[in-house]
């Protein structure tokens, strides 16, 4: 599917722990002007997200638990699960996303490429439709 991408960071590890890095260039394909992230959802049933953004970029990863992000592009749909802190997903505009099956203690950290904008949301599915096939 086009606008979304999966990558792999590769832990730096001792024995002490593990250290992943996301460094500008290879790992950050944009600015960052907000981070965000999600915990503390109360039941794997809670679905997030049923939105879509006209040209917010982002890159979400759990750096604890685990998560599901299903996108739909309004022909296909995917889903990524992301239950892995070194897997980023990339995800590019005019993608409707739903978030699901949180694990307990799931954390999943947003990197965007804009400040908060309810303008640049679409909360509607059939309007997200409508402006993809447009
Ligand atoms: P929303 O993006 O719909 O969350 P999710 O996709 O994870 O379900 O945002 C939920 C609420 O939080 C909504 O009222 C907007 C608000 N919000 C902000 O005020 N600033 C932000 O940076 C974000 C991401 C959300």
């Amino acid at each position: 599917m086009d606008n979304v991408s999966v990558s792999r960071t590769e832990p730096i590890g001792d024995g002490s722990g593990s250290l992943y890095v996301l460094e500008k260039q290879s790992k950050l394909p944009f600015e960052i002007k907000r981070i965000y992230y999600i915990t503390d959802v109360a039941s794997c049933s809670v679905i997030r997200g049923n939105h879509a953004h006209k040209q917010l970029r982002q890159l979400l990863f759990c750096v604890g638990g685990s998560c599901e992000i299903t996108l739909d592009n309004g022909v296909d749909r995917m889903t990524v699960i992301l239950d892995d802190p070194g897997k980023i997903l990339y995800i590019r505009p005019c993608l409707w996303r739903e978030i699901s099956k949180f694990s307990k203690n799931a954390t999943l950290i947003v990197l965007a490429s804009d400040e908060y904008n309810e303008q640049d949301y679409i909360r509607d599915y059939e309007e997200f439709k409508e402006y993809v096939r447009k």
